[in-house]
């Protein structure tokens, strides 16, 4: 049985001083002992140490939204996977649709991310999603199934296994839009189909994940939704009622 997973991807918002608050006001929120869902808050690399404090001595875990996959060195601006290890992250965003198209992130980088990210011990959550061009035009099985392959191709099957994956429809990030809970859960299928092979049929303990415009409304429909594990939640995330709310939700799958 596959523990799910609630990720907040807060993306470029709070200081530390409100992640302080934050952290404060979701451990009031939430139960004292994790009841089923894992939860991970993923903030700015600047309030990952204050998250991390916040949530010592409790079962909330602290992840990241990116690195750069060099181990040191001359690359001004950059943060690496042992700086994050170094903060206690598990987890960390790889491939988010925000960072391709704004920071031109390749497949490749990407598939490069994850490699480095599952060497070090920390578990990268790996985004895929198409655009609704790509949907109306009936493509994506096949863009999912390409964006898998070309970003998971440096791992060995035991590896693939350490991998989330997270099924994030670009028209639906940050749009109100999300999709359907029927929609998530046949993506969750065709992703566990798509990687069978690849892990020679060990895709049971693999948790793949919904993301874009999850909130307290609509998440209890993609909770029920078969091979759905759990969520990475943006806007929604961002306020401790909304998050514990939507956490609470996986607690009875
Ligand atoms: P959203 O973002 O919940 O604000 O749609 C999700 C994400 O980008 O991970």
């Amino acid at each position: 049985m596959r523990q799910p997973l609630v990720v907040a991807n807060w993306k470029m918002n709070m200081t530390s001083p409100e992640a302080s608050a934050y952290c404060q006001s979701l451990r009031g929120l939430l139960p004292d002992e994790a009841t089923r869902a894992e939860v991970v808050v993923c903030p700015p690399f600047t309030a990952i140490e204050t998250v991390r404090a916040g949530f010592a001595g409790s079962y909330l875990r602290v992840g990241a939204q990116n690195f750069y996959p060099a181990s040191k060195g001359a690359y001004t601006g950059e943060v690496s996977i042992a700086m994050l290890k170094a903060l206690d992250c598990s987890y960390v965003i790889v491939g988010h649709s925000e960072r391709r198209l704004h920071f031109g992130e390749t497949a490749e980088t990407i598939g490069n991310k994850v490699k480095v990210a599952v060497e070090h011990g920390i578990t990268p959550i790996l985004c895929v999603g198409e655009t609704m061009s790509e949907r109306s035009l009936g493509l994506t099985e096949k863009v999912i199934g390409q964006q898998l392959l070309t970003c998971l191709k440096h791992l060995r099957p035991a590896e693939l296994e350490k991998v989330v994956i997270a099924y994030e429809p670009l028209w639906a990030i940050g749009t109100g839009k999300s999709a359907t809970a029927e929609d998530a859960a046949q993506l969750a299928k065709y992703i566990r189909e798509k990687l069978y092979r690849l892990m020679n049929g060990n895709t049971d303990a693999m948790r793949v994940l919904y993301g874009g415009s999850v909130t307290p409304n609509n998440i209890a429909d993609f909770a029920r939704a078969d091979g759905v594990d759990g969520a990475l939640v943006g806007g929604a995330s961002l306020d401790p009622g909304k998050f514990a709310a939507i956490v609470r939700a996986f607690e009875v799958k």
